[in-house]
Order: C-alpha cells, then sequence, then structure tokens
C-alpha cells in the first residue's frame, strides 16, 4: 500500500488575496497538489477569521473571494479536499478534546498572544485587556485543524512555525496519555518554501495588507495597472543604466516570468529601459498570466450557489476521515455509548486471536452482538443482532474455526457472511478501496485459528 504524503494548510478567511498571497501560497499550493503523490486538504480557516474579525459581511465576502481564488487559479476539486473549517464539526470537538490536554503555560509563550500582552502593558493598560479566549486559544484550534487529518506536511508563512510546533506538542501529549502504545495523532511538520519569494510590494517591504502596499490579483485589470504604476523606482531617467537586482520591479517580474524573459528584461534595464516601459511590461506579462483566471474569477463569484455545492462536496470528503476518527477520540478519552460498552457481558477472554486483535461479545437491549477488533483498537466489524448469547458464540466459534466465511464488499465497506447469511459488517467508512481491502485482511487475520 502506498502512503501519500497528506498535506494540509489553511487561509484564514478576513481579506482579499493579493498578488503576494498568490505567488507566496496559492500558486505553489496548487502546484504542490498536482504530485500524484500529494494527498492535499486545502481549508478555508473561517473559524479562525473569527477571533481577528467581528465583521460579518467581511467575513463572508473573503470566505467567498478566497473560494473563487482558489478555484479559478486552477486547484482540482477532486484531486484535493478542499473545504471550509466551519463545515467539519468534528473540528470544534476535537479543539475541546485537545484543549483539555494543552498545558496553559504552553499557550501563554504564543507569540500573537505575547505580542497583544507587551503592546497592553507598553501601554499601561491590563495586560489582558482586549484579549479574547479566541486569541489565547488560537492555537489549540489550529492544532485541531492540523491533527484532525493526521497531516505529515503544513505548508505556512513563518510566523505559524511556532503553531505548528505546538500542534505536536498538544498531539503528542494526547497520544501519550490516551494512546495505549498507539500513536493516534501524526507529527506534522511545517513546510516553509524557501525557494518561494515572499514578494515585496509597492514601496518594497513585504507585500502586505497591513503595509498598504498590494497589488490586487483579480478584482481588474485597471486596478492591476494603477497599483503597477505607483510601483515605487528610483528617479534614473530613461536611457540611464539601471540596476536590476536593486529594483522590486524586477523582482516582481521574476516572480512571473519564464528564463528568457527575464534574462531580456535584465539586459533591456540594464541598457536604460525607462520605469514606465517596465511597468508596462510587468503589467502585460501579469495580464497575459492571469488574464483568464481572472475571468475565471469572475464567474464564479457571480455563481455563489455553485461554489457552495462543490465546498459541501468537500466538507463531506473532510468529515469521512474526520467522523470515524474523532469517534475513536471519544472512545480512547472514555466517551462512550453506555449500549456497547458498559454492558459487555461476556469477555471472551479464552476467545483465540492472533497478534493482539479481540473478539468482544456484548449485550445489546434482548439482542447479543460482538465486535472484532483489531490490534490497535479499531474496530473492524460488528456483527448482526442475535436472539441468545449462544448464537453469538456459535458464530464466532464458526468463524474462528474455519475460514470458509464469504467477504461481500462494495464501495464503502464489507460484511461477512456464513452459509448464505450476512453475520457481521464493517463499520467504518473506508476511502478507498485500498483501505478496505486492507481491512478485509486485517479481518481474515484476526479470525485466523490458532494451533494450541
Ligand atoms: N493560522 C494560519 C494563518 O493565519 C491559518 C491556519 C489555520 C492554518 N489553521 C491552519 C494553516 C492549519 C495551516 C494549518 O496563516
Amino acid at each position: 500500500m502506498t502512503t501519500r504524503t497528506r498535506i494540509l494548510t489553511g487561509i484564514t478567511t478576513t481579506g482579499t488575496p493579493h498578488l503576494g498571497n498568490y505567488a507566496g501560497a496559492i500558486r505553489p499550493a496548487i502546484l504542490a497538489s498536482q504530485d500524484a503523490n500529494a494527498d492535499s486538504f486545502y481549508f478555508l480557516a473561517d473559524y479562525h477569521s473569527l477571533i481577528k474579525c467581528d465583521d460579518p459581511q467581511r467575513i463572508q465576502r473573503s470566505r467567498m473571494e478566497i473560494a473563487a481564488t482558489w478555484l479559478a487559479g486552477g486547484l482540482d476539486v477532486n484531486r484535493v479536499t478542499f473545504y471550509r473549517q466551519s463545515d467539519i464539526p468534528e473540528i470544534p470537538e476535537l479543539t475541546w478534546l485537545l484543549t483539555c490536554v494543552a498545558a496553559k503555560g504552553l499557550l501563554n509563550r504564543a507569540h500573537a498572544y505575547k505580542a497583544s500582552v507587551d503592546k497592553n502593558l507598553e501601554t499601561g493598560e491590563d495586560p489582558d485587556a482586549g484579549i479574547s479566549m479566541g486569541l489565547y486559544s488560537y492555537p489549540v484550534l489550529m492544532a485541531a485543524d492540523i491533527l484532525m487529518f493526521n497531516a505529515h506536511k503544513v505548508p505556512v508563512g513563518r510566523d505559524q512555525i511556532q503553531h505548528v510546533e505546538m500542534a505536536r506538542d498538544i498531539g503528542q501529549r494526547f497520544n501519550h496519555l490516551f494512546g495505549k502504545g498507539r500513536e493516534f495523532f501524526t507529527m506534522p511538520e511545517a513546510l516553509i518554501e524557501e525557494s518561494v519569494a515572499t514578494l515585496p510590494g509597492l514601496d518594497g517591504r513585504k507585500m502586505s495588507k497591513s503595509y498598504d502596499n498590494t497589488i490586487p490579483l483579480f478584482t481588474s485589470a485597471k486596478d492591476m495597472k494603477d497599483a503597477i504604476s505607483r510601483i515605487v523606482t528610483d528617479s534614473r531617467a530613461p536611457g540611464e543604466a539601471k540596476d536590476p537586482d536593486n529594483s522590486h520591479l524586477f523582482t516582481l517580474y521574476q516572480a512571473f516570468a519564464g528564463k528568457n524573459q527575464i534574462e531580456q528584461m535584465r539586459r533591456d534595464l540594464l541598457d536604460g529601459l525607462g520605469w514606465g516601459e517596465a511597468k508596462n511590461r510587468l503589467f502585460k506579462l501579469l495580464d497575459d498570466q492571469l488574464g483568464e483566471a481572472r475571468e475565471r474569477y469572475h464567474h464564479l463569484m457571480s455563481r455563489p450557489s455553485d461554489m457552495e455545492d462543490l465546498l459541501l462536496i468537500g466538507a463531506k470528503k473532510a468529515r469521512a476521515v474526520a467522523g470515524p476518527f474523532l469517534q475513536e477520540l471519544r472512545e480512547a478519552v472514555g466517551l462512550r455509548s453506555f449500549q456497547n460498552h458498559d454492558n459487555i457481558i461476556i469477555r471472551n477472554a479464552k476467545s483465540k486471536t492472533t497478534k493482539g486483535s479481540r473478539i468482544v461479545s456484548f449485550r445489546e437491549g434482548d439482542s447479543f452482538r460482538f465486535r472484532v477488533l483489531a490490534a490497535d483498537g479499531s474496530q473492524l466489524l460488528l456483527s448482526s443482532k442475535f436472539a441468545d448469547g449462544k448464537k453469538a458464540g456459535a458464530v464466532i466459534k464458526q468463524l474462528q474455526s474455519s475460514q470458509t466465511f464469504d467477504i461481500h464488499s462494495d464501495n464503502l465497506g464489507f460484511s461477512v457472511w456464513l452459509e448464505g447469511e450476512c453475520v457481521a459488517e464493517s463499520s467504518a467508512i473506508y476511502l478507498g478501496a485500498e483501505e478496505r481491502d486492507a481491512a478485509i485482511k486485517a479481518v481474515r487475520v484476526a479470525l485466523t485459528p490458532i494451533e494450541d
């Protein structure tokens, strides 16, 4: 079974994406998702946006704009699981389970929270003035985003590295407390793309909404042109040699041009190309590269219900992973059904199974059932209901003593049949044939008779 690398990242939905967001995060993420070995989870971190913004209109507009930007930029939703964080109720639930193991001292050290405290202290305010529990717990919600899907790689900006480390910390603590040797959570790694340029803005500082120096991405060609005309350059006149390596206009050009175009531009600047002409070329380049995507963007923005449909499909895919996993986590911490667990009346301690797998019988109302658990505790099979314990025991025995049962499988799961009767069914939702077949194999192993 090949394991693909699970790449997960979220975008906080508070603003309108600009050229810097596109080149620095969106474009590389879309490219990475095209790798056959990548299993990408990309989402709109709209719960996170509530921490920073209390303007509902803006939140809603930003969610739509960011969704449209990813889709217009060529994200293939059939390859990628693309969803809104707020469509996944398992995430806030996991956030709580993690909140209960996260050390307060760890969160005290989070940069964003500390910066707010420091600012308050500087201005002589109460240290916690204006600080919400949302801001304080921000890293726990982010840990839930990451751990819920067992991401291996998390592409983020440098300012987010600490949060990924906190996710590791919190996940490790949960594993330690409740895993009983099983690693529930994969340890994620922050992925900082060194090769991806942080684009400079109009004034040469990092392009950022907070510096008000951005170049708009998809609003209109005219807006883009206007912004480009405001790029700060030195005062050399046309005909005078320019220094390409000290020009952020050239840096912007390089982020979108091919090798030959870059060389040509470099030569022309050295030969005295005027800044006005250089700006025209940059505009032309961006318009060529992004013009079609801009049209797609406006088309998408005019049909929000199409985007809604796509995102709901994404949410369904994400929940097919999150739901069964959260169920296991709930069980691990002791949030278990009374019916299926506390009424265990016969523990088949003597039932012989291989490699630590277990068969557990229990009573449910008037009937009797059993589960087959894999060595890691996950449930492979849940039996049908039997009228008496003897019958259930006989079926277990029959399953174990012969390998003559049949397994029928469909897309989502499988069932076990003895003499034309369905005696048990898989309960997890398997995402693909590979995972399902691995579970079937595990069932066969668990039911292999052992010689005394
Ligand atoms: N905090 C991230 C940011 O502001 C957004 C985010 C939320 C995120 N959850 C995440 C990024 C999970 C990566 C993984 O940039």
